[in-house]
């Protein structure tokens, strides 16, 4: 079966659609410097999805930005990497503001060592975590990949850099197969509770943040404005279930695999728009908690709504989102009681 290297494996996303490739047949190649998570999540997908031997998924300590590290990975497999599933990088907008050029050195320089290190072992299939950040305040909802492009943060710009550089390799030379995949907002963590999402510190989030007032870590959560133009005051958002999330990366490999060399963009979001006080109540409804909050001021750089237009991706992959917005709160709860201090523990 194809092997992948998985960039940024270990994390929130990359764990949850490392089983699921796994599950699907493929062997893998995990690559992280576990700056932002813990060989910890790895150990458990490889539990979960029950693979008998450790050559179906193989682990490497190290840095997208190092060449000798990329090309120890490559090497490492015996008939080649077939196609790459890039998550690694930094992605906290309120840090690329006070730390931008830590974010241009990872995420673009990053991708850009990747890219080369792609080149050079003969590998053009590339899958990318872009995000909705790129569009910024959107003129329209729901939004279309035809909607304007149009970061507001250093986080979102180096997104739209890694795009932009990446077609354009696709325009240099032929046979490129590029996937960017904009997510929208990744939530929930698998149904066994056995791996999620392992905030370190206070979370930015919302989902984390929630889930640990909700078991009493925190005493109340703060919304971030209460005189947003919505339905009830609070900012709307299109939260995806990480594990809808990983099947689509599965969708995406597969129909670049099949279809000619191309580059393709999709929103991955299920197209409903939440707002805070939704998530609240639902979340309430999951645990049987109550989750106490005070509306506060709002967030620098926040938008009033992001909601996808998920019917390009229906279309080409065949994948729509299939978990409501209540097994995404039953499922962070699961997990956020099973490990209430992430990997740490
Ligand atoms: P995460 O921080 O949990 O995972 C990223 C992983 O990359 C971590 O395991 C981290 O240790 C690793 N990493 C970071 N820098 C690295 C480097 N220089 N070399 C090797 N490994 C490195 O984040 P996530 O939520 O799983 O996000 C994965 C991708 O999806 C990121 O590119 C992120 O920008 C993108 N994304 C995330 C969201 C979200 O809300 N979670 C939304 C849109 C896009
Ligand atoms: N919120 C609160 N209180 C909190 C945390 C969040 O009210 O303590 C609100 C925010 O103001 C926002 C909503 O909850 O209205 C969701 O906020 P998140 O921080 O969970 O998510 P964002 O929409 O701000 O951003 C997330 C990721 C970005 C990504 C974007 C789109 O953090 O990296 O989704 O994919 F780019």
């Amino acid at each position: 079966m194809a092997q992948l290297l998985i960039t940024g494996g270990a994390g929130f996303i990359g764990s949850h659609t490392c089983l699921i490739l796994l599950e699907a047949g493929y062997d893998l190649v995990v690559l992280d410097n576990f700056s932002n998570s813990s060989s910890e999540s790895l150990r458990r997908v490889a539990e979960l999805s029950k693979i008998g031997h450790e050559d179906r998924l193989k682990v490497f300590e190290g840095d997208i930005r190092s060449r000798e590290d990329l090309d120890r990975v490559f090497f490492s497999a015996r008939d080649g990497i077939h196609a790459v599933v890039h998550f690694a990088g930094l992605k906290a907008v309120g840090e690329s503001l006070l730390f931008p050029l830590a974010y241009w050195d990872v995420n673009v320089g990053g991708s850009r060592t990747l890219l080369a290190a792609m080149r050079r072992h003969g590998c053009r299939t590339i899958v990318f975590s872009s995000s909705a950040t790129l569009y910024g305040d959107p003129r329209e909802v729901p939004i279309t990949e035809k909607s304007k492009v149009q970061p507001i943060n250093p986080y979102g710009r180096t997104k739209a850099a890694i795009e932009k550089m990446l077609s354009g390799y696709a325009k240099a030379e032929a046979g490129w197969r590029i996937a960017f995949l904009r997510y929208f907002n990744p939530v929930g963590a698998h149904q066994s509770g056995q791996i999620g999402e392992s905030p370190s510190g206070i979370p930015n989030n919302l989902f984390p943040f929630v889930s640990q007032v909700a078991i009493g870590l925190r005493d109340h959560l703060q919304v971030f404005g209460g005189d947003w133009p919505t339905k009830d005051g609070t900012a709307i958002r299109d939260y995806i279930h990480v594990m809808d999330l990983a099947e689509g990366h599965r969708a995406a490999l597969e129909l670049l695999q099949h279809e000619e060399p191309q580059v393709l963009t999709f929103n991955l979001g299920s197209g409903q728009g939440y707002s805070v006080i939704e998530v609240i109540k639902a979340f309430e409804q999951e645990s049987g908690r109550s989750v106490p909050y005070v509306i506060g001021a709002r967030r620098k750089g926040d938008v009033a709504c992001s909601v996808a237009d998920p019917s390009y991706a229906a279309k080409c992959l065949g994948w729509r989102t299939k978990r409501s917005l209540n097994e995404m709160c039953r499922d962070s709860w699961l997990w956020q009681q099973s490990s209430p201090q992430g990997y740490l523990e």
